[in-house]
């Protein structure tokens, strides 16, 4: 399986703004959704085959209230009401996994925020994918 590094600084963002004062991301920084239901960040990831993959969404939610995502995959909706909830402060950032299926190739990845308080400070998307590796069989 191969796992590849995918930055919200460097996303497609809608309804919301990349910023870097809180600690702990990765990267440059993090996108901090407004807090506005269908804020959303898209990434565009590539998959060496079709197939089954993990999406791991790196975040922090210094409320106490989950600010749940949909997640869509190449406009389809993957996984609705994931939770991203409160991580205790905004320097204390959690992994979140969903799995999916990817074409081979590109394939667009958004994480929208579905409630009035917007998504929670995404720092980063990662994608492993669930191929065997090239080589041998074991
Ligand atoms: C605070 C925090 C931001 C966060 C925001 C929110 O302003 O500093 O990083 O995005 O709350 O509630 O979304």
């Amino acid at each position: 399986a191969a796992t590849t590094v995918y930055q919200a600084e460097s996303a497609t963002v809608s309804q919301g703004v990349v910023e870097s004062n809180h600690a702990g991301y990765t990267g440059t920084g993090f996108v901090n959704y407004d807090n506005a239901s269908g804020s959303y960040v898209q990434w565009t990831v590539n998959a060496a085959a079709a197939g089954t993959a993990t999406l791991t969404v790196r975040f922090a939610n210094g409320t106490t209230t989950n600010r749940p995502m949909t997640i869509a995959v190449n406009g389809t909706t993957a996984a609705s009401g994931v939770a991203f909830n409160g991580t205790g402060n905004w320097d204390t950032w959690q992994d979140v996994n969903v799995n999916v299926t990817l074409n081979a190739g590109a394939n667009t990845v958004r994480a929208t925020a579905t409630t009035a308080n917007g998504g929670p400070n995404v720092d980063k998307l990662t994608v492993t994918d669930g191929g065997g590796s090239s080589g041998p069989s074991m």
